[in-house]
């Protein structure tokens, strides 16, 4: 067996109710003054209100940032630390998607050291420490909640990664009540961000190890089974409880296991069009399988049935063929659009995406077959009609 190395966040709550505990966690961190991120919608809606509640009780000021939009650019991160520094906050907590948490992320680590964020951006770039750290995800989707990742959007509309030990929050707080509401548009591309996550870790060419296998393949089973549960029918606990955990379980595979081709050709839809991050890897996915096929069918034949029971007992090529057509079929099924005209690339700006993707080094060196810029164009061009 090969070594490796495995990290996660050393504590997870996982409860229905739970944010309300977020002020007792954060005052035995001894905090005073936390910086509270989230966005309006998450306000409007009143998932904040517990932990606010919460953290009032227990004696700390929030001074809450909710400027964060969907895939946060760079200049909004900054102007958060600038308020959160003005503030003079001695922790950070967040309660809202994959956006909130990545923003928070980078906030906590940002607050106490002068490194700017354009030196930080690569794997174990960071220098410095954090602040307290607390977060809660209220989408089953990024697992960033357990993954040393934050995602920002540049200037040039690049997605870009900062990836350091040091973004691992102290605590991930699991409440399935504040994914409930989750629009079912917004609950399909978030889960199958999830269930990338797990695929990709799965077949992760250098770092998969068996403890991110294991979760990798624990996440199939509960993002499979009740995928379709969670967006038909939003207020079923029990598939919501499945999706939030599934959801971590495939951050913690991926966090240890990286993502590969299927994210890196996802991110520039993201940058370009601002299609949301699930959409854009749900669109690509299939056609990623395809290409990766001849160098990943063993491995994709082992987790194939996980997600699509009726494929057990089928041969490896038959069961990779299945999962191709049926993550084909799943998007649709969920109420996704499928194909990339659909949310407004044209065959011009191919070349463009083809071009961006290849510069995502960091998860491409990961894919299990090599990528190449023509590869890329094919694949996007497979995914446009
Ligand atoms: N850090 C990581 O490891 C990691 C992994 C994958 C993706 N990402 C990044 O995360 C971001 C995507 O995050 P996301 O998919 O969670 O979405 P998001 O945070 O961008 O939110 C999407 C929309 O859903 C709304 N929303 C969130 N929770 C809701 C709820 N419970 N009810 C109603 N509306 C709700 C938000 O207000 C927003 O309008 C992207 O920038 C992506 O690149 C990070
Ligand atoms: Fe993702």
């Amino acid at each position: 067996m090969h070594a490796f190395q495995f990290q996660t966040t050393p504590n997870v709550l996982s409860e229905v109710g739970s944010t309300a505990k977020i002020g007792e966690i954060m005052a035995k961190q001894g905090c005073k003054k936390v910086a509270f991120v989230t966005d309006k919608i998450i306000l409007e809606l009143g998932l904040a209100a517990a932990a606010l509640d919460s953290l009032k009780a227990a004696g700390i000021d929030a001074h809450i940032i909710d400027d964060v939009v969907p895939d946060p650019p760079e200049s909004m991160v900054l102007t958060a630390v600038e308020e959160a520094k003005a503030a003079g906050v001695d922790g950070v907590c967040s309660v809202g998607g994959g956006s909130s948490l990545d923003t928070a992320k980078l906030i906590a680590v940002l607050m106490n050291s002068d490194q700017p964020i354009g030196e930080m951006y690569g794997v174990g770039l960071v220098t410095g420490g954090r602040l307290p750290l607390v977060l809660a995800p209220t989408t089953a989707g990024t697992g960033s909640e357990v993954t040393p990742i934050s995602i920002v959007t540049t200037g040039t509309n690049e997605k870009k990664g900062v990836v350091s030990p040091q973004l691992l929050p102290d605590w991930a707080i699991l409440d399935a009540e504040l994914t409930v509401g989750l629009p079912p548009a917004v609950t399909a591309a978030t889960g199958i961000d999830a269930m990338v996550h797990a695929i990709e870790a799965y077949t992760s060419a250098h770092k998969k190890n068996i403890l991110s296998d294991t979760l990798a393949r624990q996440a199939l089973e509960l993002l499979g089974a009740n995928i379709e549960t969670a967006c038909s029918d939003g207020k079923n606990r029990e598939a919501r409880s499945a999706m939030l955990l599934g959801s971590m379980l495939a951050g913690m595979a991926f966090a240890n296991a990286p993502v590969a081709a299927v994210h890196a050709l996802a991110y520039p839809l993201g940058g370009h069009f601002h299609v949301p991050h699930g959409l854009s890897n749900a669109l690509v996915l299939p056609h990623v399988l395809e290409f990766n096929m001849p160098s990943a069918e063993g491995l994709y034949a082992e987790i194939g049935p996980l997600i699509f029971p009726e494929l057990a007992g089928k041969s490896d090529s038959e069961i990779g063929q299945g999962m191709i057509d049926g993550f084909k079929s799943l998007g649709p099924k969920l109420g996704m659009q499928s194909t990339l005209a659909e949310v407004g690339v044209n065959h011009n700006q191919l070349p463009m995406l083809a071009e961006d993707a290849m510069k995502q080094t960091r998860l491409l060196v990961n894919n299990p077959r090599e990528m190449t810029y023509d590869a890329a164009l094919a694949i996007y061009t497979a995914a446009l009609n």
